[in-house]
């Protein structure tokens, strides 16, 4: 593995940093305190063509590989992760899904326009009693000649409102268990389609995270994704991806955190000197660093590895358990380090506290990377 980055990758590099410094900072806490989508933010994002950055050109992509991808959500991450993952799942569990496994007519009707920021995409998995166990399904798929009707309830989905194409994980067959589980494509505007209030959350507060209803609505049968019974190695699959995204936004957010602290210590004095020369200070920061440092090495290595076409479950997996780990402790810290300013909201690090939270739950919470982690490294 080559850890140094091609020209390319440092050109993106420095696209995502520059666009996060002057176009979501000065935006960042209001829309955070007021809940406000970053709807001209995302707009802009896709001009730079980075909601469907893995997509290939020929459906209207930007056809970069997962290093990419995760050195721009790092970036964005430092300064605003509400934003960054509306452009995560959008990146990696609807475009990368529908490009994946979709039909060629499914790529042509929805790819250019979820990478050209014309629409948004959700990925609807969580119920109210599937979360973690996401096996237990209670959306129903039923099969009525060409088309299925779709009922039941979606939880805590991400870009619930702002999305226009959902993805969506029902019950074609209850009896086979995760066999009997198919995957739609379904588009907002169908009769019976209920979009929820939305949550009022901790962090990642700018994104929209709803619960969706489908009552009895129609999909036809040129909108299922795969086979009849393929929708849990779909979602499976695609969280594999999804999980490194998210690891490289928890991966930001410590580094985001970490980078205000640095700097704060260096300027802040007190008794005489400025408390970066303090011990105490100083082996917080030494900690904070080394700690980013190897969260890096992980996600790095997860997006090399699907470079490569090598499997990643295990890769991903670990990286999102650590780097989630790392972006939760680091911000405590950085906190720590600001003392009473890192109370006050203008000083951007309790935001991110806030927001490094969701990174152990999302994608699969730790417990879930965890058990993913121990059959792997057990099944032999
Ligand atoms: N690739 C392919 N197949 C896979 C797979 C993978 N990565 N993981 C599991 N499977 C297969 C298994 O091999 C198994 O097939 P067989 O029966 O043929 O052996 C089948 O799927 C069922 O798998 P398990 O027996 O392992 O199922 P389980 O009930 O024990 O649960 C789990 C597996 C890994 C815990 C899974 O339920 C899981 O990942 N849960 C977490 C769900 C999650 O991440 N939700 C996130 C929601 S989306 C989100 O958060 C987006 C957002 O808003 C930002």
């Amino acid at each position: 593995m080559d850890f140094e980055l091609n020209e390319e990758q440092k050109l993106i590099k420095e696209a995502a940093s520059n666009f996060a410094n002057q176009v979501l900072l000065p935006t960042i806490l209001e829309r955070d305190e007021t809940q406000t989508f970053p709807t001209e933010e995302i707009k802009q994002l896709a001009e730079l063509g980075f909601m469907g950055m893995m997509v290939d050109p020929s459906y209207g992509g930007s056809g970069l590989d997962t290093m990419s991808y995760v050195l721009a959500m790092e970036e964005l991450s430092k300064i605003d992760a509400a934003a960054s993952v509306v452009m995560s799942v959008n990146n990696s569990l609807v475009c990368w899904g529908l490009e994946k496994y979709g039909t060629a007519e499914q790529k042509e009707k929805y790819l250019p326009d979820l990478c050209n920021g014309k629409k948004i995409g959700a990925f609807c998995l969580s119920e109210p009693e599937a979360g973690s166990d996401a096996t237990s399904q209670k959306t129903m798929a039923v099969k009525k000649g060409d088309y299925y009707e779709i009922t039941g309830t979606k939880n805590w989905i991400t870009n619930g409102s702002s999305a226009s194409i959902y993805l969506v994980i029902a019950q074609t067959d209850p009896e086979k268990g995760s066999k009997g589980i198919s995957a739609f494509i379904v588009e907002k505007d169908s009769p019976g389609f209920v979009i929820g209030p939305k949550e009022n959350k901790l962090g990642i507060r700018s994104s929209d995270t709803h619960s969706l209803q489908f009552n009895q609505i129609k999909v036809c049968e040129e909108n299922r994704i795969g086979a009849e019974g393929f929708g849990f190695t779909f979602a499976m699959k695609t969280l594999s991806g999804g999980r490194i995204g998210i690891a490289a936004q928890a991966l930001g957010i410590a580094a985001g955190a970490y980078e205000l602290a640095l700097n704060y210590a260096k300027q802040r004095e007190t008794f005489g000197k400025p408390i970066c020369q303090h011990q105490a200070i100083a082996f917080k920061l030494a900690q904070m660093h080394t700690k980013i440092e190897a969260a890096r090495h992980l996600v790095y290595k997860a997006a090399w590895e699907k470079d490569q076409g090598l499997n990643y479950d295990l890769s991903g997996a670990m990286a999102k358990l650590n780097a989630s780990e790392v972006a939760m402790e680091v911000s405590v810290e950085a906190v720590q380090v600001f003392g009473g300013n890192g109370f006050v909201k203008e000083y951007h690090v309790e935001r991110l506290m806030r927001d490094a939270k969701i990174t152990q739950i999302y994608e699969g919470t730790s417990e879930i990377q965890q058990m993913v982690i121990s059959r792997a490294i057990l099944k032999d």
